[in-house]
């Protein structure tokens, strides 16, 4: 009997608070407004959950996004990019925080769940996280990590958090942006290798900032994860040919071409590598040689990495790169810089497997020569005395054993290329394929 005498009360408190609310809407609507400035606290708290720090940079990687819940889009007229639209349009219960409906959507079953379908389901612990952050009154809280710490970086403690909170919401199996699926350890390898990866967090010049659309990783993020890529050697299985997108004929590839012959041709001792950094230049990889290159995408004749090879910097026909005693770059070797850059000098990279049906002089054999070695072998004083511009050239150290002997890394030969990565299986078995066929002429 009471409680029923209570709840009719209750009702009756209610409908006169909405009647006051719908008169007062008549005169002057009283939209509250929920400050976007957090209150900041000097340490984190292991019990709190801190809306800057966790609960937004999740909301923008997995509701946020566009033809979702950002601005423009408002789907349902939810709007989730910030902490005032969160607080009007996200469902939040004070009183019964598993009843808010931001935090319900998220335990649907399969086609009413948020993020819907091929997007990734939060997993509990996100959840969980969201409901204590309502739990503890909603507030648009942020905290000062203490000293950074990065001691005892791994993957599964430092780095895989950082990208639960702000990546997989975008990069994984089943929503892979840009194809890019980061819970898959041979794709991470291939971005770490090609310094997307960090290009990417750090917004270098040349990469897409990431994560997409929302403020930037903290310093102390993108430490760790430098850390971890730094200290952490992944090679990709190759099984697959899941890495990277099969080879155009007409397109050129930074990784397959553009830098192997920059660091055969320029990223040597005493020039571009990253002890000496001549003038400043260092060009050991993508992110330097975007930001010391004088590479302007799009625009040969006004990137120096291009016009160098050429005229030099100057009037003086000394200055033409790679300097005297190395011979200039060919035209091959030039038009390889001059049409990357004209393809917009992006950080791509191809894998067509390894076809080695149709092995040529021409085709296959000289290619690789031109991108590895021709640098070094090639002006008034080759590598070793041995010169690898033409086709007698390399008739003459494929027949003494020495091309086959260099290459592979066999004992007693010095491996070539010299200071570079070995080269690939597929390769060097297009070498042996053409040694082995009489060293044809085609
Ligand atoms: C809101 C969706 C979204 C989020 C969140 C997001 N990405 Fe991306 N990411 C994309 C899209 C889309 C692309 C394709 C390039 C583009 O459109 O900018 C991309 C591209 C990339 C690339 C390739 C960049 C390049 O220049 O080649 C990397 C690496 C990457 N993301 C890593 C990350 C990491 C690491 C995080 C988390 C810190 C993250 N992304 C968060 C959507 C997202
Ligand atoms: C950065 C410069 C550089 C590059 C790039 C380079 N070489 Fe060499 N190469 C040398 C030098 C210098 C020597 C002399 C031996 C030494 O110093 O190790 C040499 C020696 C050789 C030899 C003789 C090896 C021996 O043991 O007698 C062969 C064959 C050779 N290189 C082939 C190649 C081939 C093939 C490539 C490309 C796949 C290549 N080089 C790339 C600098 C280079």
């Amino acid at each position: 009997m009471n409680v029923r005498t209570k709840s009719s009360n209750m009702g009756l408190i209610l409908v006169l608070i909405m009647v006051s609310l719908l008169i007062g809407s008549c005169t002057h609507a009283p939209i509250q407004y929920f400050d976007n400035t957090p209150v900041v606290s000097n340490s984190c708290s292991a019990d709190t959950v801190y809306f800057q720090n966790e609960i937004l940079p999740l909301l923008n990687s997995t509701c946020a996004t566009t033809g979702c819940h950002n601005a423009v889009s408002a789907k349902h007229d939810v709007v989730l990019t910030d902490y005032n639209s969160v607080m009007h349009t996200g469902g939040i219960n004070l009183a019964l925080p598993s009843e808010s409906k931001i935090y319900k959507v998220l335990l649907k079953s399969n086609d009413e769940r948020m993020p819907p379908s091929p997007a990734q389901a939060w997993t509990s612990s996100q959840a969980n996280r969201l409901l204590t952050w309502i739990s503890q009154g909603a507030i648009n809280n942020a905290c000062l990590e203490a000293a950074c710490d990065t001691t005892h970086v791994t993957f599964k403690a430092s780095v895989d958090p950082i990208f639960q909170t702000n990546c997989y919401g975008c990069h994984s199996a089943t929503n892979a942006s840009g194809n890019i699926d980061l819970t898959n350890f041979d794709q991470l390898a291939i971005l770490i290798n090609n310094g997307s990866l960090l290009g990417s967090i750090r917004h270098d010049a040349g990469y897409s900032p990431m994560p997409k659309g929302s403020s930037k990783l903290s310093d102390c993020e993108i430490n760790t994860i430098a850390i971890w890529v730094r200290d952490t050697t992944l090679t990709s299985s190759g099984g697959g040919g899941s890495t990277g997108s099969t080879c155009d004929p007409d397109t050129v590839y930074f990784q397959n071409t553009v830098l192997p012959l920059l660091t055969s041709g320029c990223a040597v001792s005493g020039c571009h590598d990253a002890t000496t950094r001549k003038h400043g230049v260092q060009l050991t990889d993508y992110s330097s040689i975007m930001q010391t290159g004088g590479v302007s995408a799009g625009n040969p004749n006004g990137s120096k990495l291009y016009t160098i090879l050429s005229s030099g910097g100057g009037d003086k026909d000394d200055d033409i790169m790679p300097p005297y005693p190395r011979a200039p770059f060919t035209t091959d070797q030039k038009n390889i810089v001059k049409n990357w850059i004209l393809q917009g000098a992006k950080n791509n990279f191809c894998d067509s497997g390894c076809d080695t049906t149709n092995v040529t002089f021409s085709g296959s054999v000289f290619p690789i020569v031109e991108t590895y070695c021709l640098s070094c072998h090639n002006g008034n004083s080759p590598g070793g005395g041995i010169y690898l511009r033409n086709y007698s050239d390399l008739v003459a150290v494929a027949n003494n054993g020495k091309l086959m002997g260099s290459i592979r890394h066999d004992q007693g030969y010095s491996p070539m290329p010299k200071n570079g990565n070995k080269l690939s299986d597929c390769q060097i078995a297009t070498f042996n394929i053409w040694i082995k066929n009489g060293t044809p002429n085609n």
